[in-house]
């Protein structure tokens, strides 16, 4: 069944409904700079309008990298405690510390960044890493030049619009002054920093989203004297570490030298199914400081107070049961569900004779359709299989010729789509 509110048109195009009426304040421009709606709200109209020509077709969705399987029960009954707790009056709770529970902000040092040097006060709680990913944005303010890879995580770009960094869009190129750090088989997903122009602000995820591929302990050495030599700031996106089956650093503080050049966000989304329950963190090492001296830090903290309440309580108490033992194990055996998904998908494409990459690290598979427009690839498999992906061009120009694959699905949809993908390219 179509639920009718999933129809929502996120259009940079003015609506064709004139009204009378206008107000006096002008549009920010650089809302019109934006290329067509969000990448995932896109793909989710694509989906709805799919399902209403074809209204019995049983649409499996390895679109948008969202949870399917329940949150462990260990976590689940953490959060229902501290949810009932609030209904006493010693257990009642209502604003907390702006940068999150000290006893999380502990855990979370301890449990991901233990010897690494990073203590309770550089991590900042937070309701997900999209969401600090424009706080930072706003800590940041127009005047800086960012780099990002290409193709990468569409937050990234987009916030950048909005907040004036860019110029206008160009076919096939991309933002006008944004630095696209090619990452392609060619190059082994790693950018070729030797043609790299310096920018202030350099995003990086690893394993990265869309392809899969993690960066190598040498690669982000590398990526750390780059930032050094030029002055820029790393923000690391670790938000799919535990996903990695290879030895590559879980965090770029693992790189000496990397807390002076690096913030990194991070996410209980992928691990611990909190894609609704929205929990996640960001930390700000006390070394990093701008040009001035002033602590990058410091001016976090004053927009994390002025931008942000706070994550949900309820939340946070998931949160430190996502890192008890028991919680630990649970995030593994769930992380390990999603990694056989990515096994049967790698090994379909495969064995069309397809070349794929990512999957070992990650849980989106990357498969190359070379010369292919992505938009009319993702359109076809849709029409043809029922099955949503996403199209590689939707992560930048470099994305152009792939196809995502998430592997985030209910085993019998994962193995449903892979027989529809063997239907349609044997
Ligand atoms: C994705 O599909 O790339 C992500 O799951 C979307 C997100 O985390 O916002």
């Amino acid at each position: 069944r179509v639920k009718k509110s999933w129809i929502c048109k996120c259009s940079a195009k003015p609506s064709a409904d004139k009204t009378a009426y206008k107000t006096k304040v002008s549009r920010n421009e650089n809302m019109g700079k934006l290329q067509a709606g969000y990448l995932f709200p896109e793909i989710k109209r694509r989906r709805a309008a799919h399902m209403l020509k074809f209204p019995d077709a049983q649409v499996i969705s390895l679109g948008i990298g969202d949870i399917t399987e329940p949150i462990p029960e260990v976590i689940a009954s953490a959060m229902a405690k501290r949810s009932k707790s609030l209904a006493t009056i010693k257990g009642y709770s209502g604003y907390g510390a702006e940068q999150g529970e000290k006893l999380l902000r502990a855990t979370i040092a301890s449990t991901f960044y233990a010897n690494l040097g990073i203590g309770e006060h550089d991590v900042f709680i937070s309701d997900g890493a999209k969401n600090d990913i424009s706080r930072l944005q706003v800590l940041f303010g127009s005047d800086v030049t960012v780099a990002v890879q290409d193709p990468s995580y569409p937050a990234y770009v987009d916030s950048g619009v909005i907040m004036g960094q860019t110029g206008r869009y160009q076919n096939n190129v991309g933002y006008g002054n944004i630095e696209y750090m090619k990452c392609s088989p060619d190059n082994d997903f790693f950018p070729d920093l030797s043609s790299v122009s310096r920018a202030d602000v350099i995003f990086f995820c690893s394993p990265n989203n869309p392809t899969g591929s993690a960066a190598s302990r040498n690669q982000l050495t590398q990526l750390v004297q780059f930032a050094k030599d030029n002055g820029s700031i790393i923000i690391y996106d670790s938000a799919y570490a535990l996903y990695m089956s290879d030895d590559s650093p879980k965090s770029i503080f693992e790189i000496p030298g990397a807390k002076e050049v690096a913030i990194e966000i991070s996410s209980f989304s992928k691990y611990a199914g909190f894609t609704g329950v929205r929990l996640g963190w960001t930390v700000v090492p006390k070394e990093l400081q701008f040009s001035d001296g002033f602590p990058v830090a410091k001016d976090f903290n004053r927009i994390v107070c002025t931008c942000f309440n706070g994550a949900s309580n309820i939340a946070q108490a998931g949160g430190l049961a996502c890192l008890s033992p028991e919680g630990l194990e649970a995030m593994q055996e769930v992380i390990g569900f999603y990694k056989e998904n990515t096994h049967i998908i790698i090994e379909t494409f495969k064995s069309l004779g397809f070349n794929v990459y990512g999957g070992k690290n990650a849980p989106y598979v990357w498969v190359h359709f070379p010369g292919q427009n992505s938009w009319d690839l993702f359109e076809e498999i849709l029409e043809k299989t029922h099955v949503v992906t996403i199209p590689g061009s939707g992560f930048g120009p470099g994305g152009e010729g792939f196809i995502r694959v998430s592997a985030f699905g209910h085993r019998a949809n994962v193995l449903e789509a892979c027989k529809r993908f063997k239907e349609l390219y044997k």
